[in-house]
């Protein structure tokens, strides 16, 4: 499976909408990633990761435009990011994506998108613990 076409193999904007608000749903309720947020900017945040996914997989490239180059490590080297907090986030997605449609996100689209994240959640770790 070609990285260009896995957005539209899914379904499209409307897949990863849901997929992140779904995401982000769990997030505000976390008790150790919910306080990491901006408490006045939640539609903010997820504007950004909707966009990165959304360009990771092939889709429209508004998070280059607006945003420039994605370096996420350095955008979270000012968050807390120790094993749990990224194993929790992986936590959310994982139940965020089980929300989607099978039909919409079949198996071998999950397992592609579950793989992504999870080596950009350990790349991200940044404190022991
Ligand atoms: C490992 C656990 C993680 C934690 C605790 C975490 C936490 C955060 C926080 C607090 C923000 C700031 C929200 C905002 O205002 O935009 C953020 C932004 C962001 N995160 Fe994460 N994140 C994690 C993993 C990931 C992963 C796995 C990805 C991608 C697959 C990701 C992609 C992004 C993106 C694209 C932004 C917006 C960057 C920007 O343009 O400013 N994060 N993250």
């Amino acid at each position: 499976m070609s990285q260009a076409t896995l957005f539209d193999t899914v379904g499209g904007q409307a897949t990863f909408d849901e997929v992140v608000h779904r995401f982000y749903l769990r997030v505000r309720e976390d008790d150790i990633l919910g306080p990491m947020y901006p408490a006045d900017d939640w539609e903010g945040a997820e504007a950004r990761l909707r966009m990165f996914l959304t360009q990771y997989w092939g889709g429209p490239t508004d998070y280059s435009e607006q945003r420039g180059h994605p370096r996420l490590r350095m955008r979270h080297a000012h968050f807390h990011i120790d094993s749990k907090a990224a194993q929790r986030w992986l936590e959310l997605m994982d139940a965020a994506i089980d929300d989607v449609d099978v039909e919409k996100l079949g198996e071998a689209q999950r397992a592609a998108m579950r793989e992504h994240m999870q080596r950009v959640a350990y790349m991200l770790i940044n404190a022991a613990g």
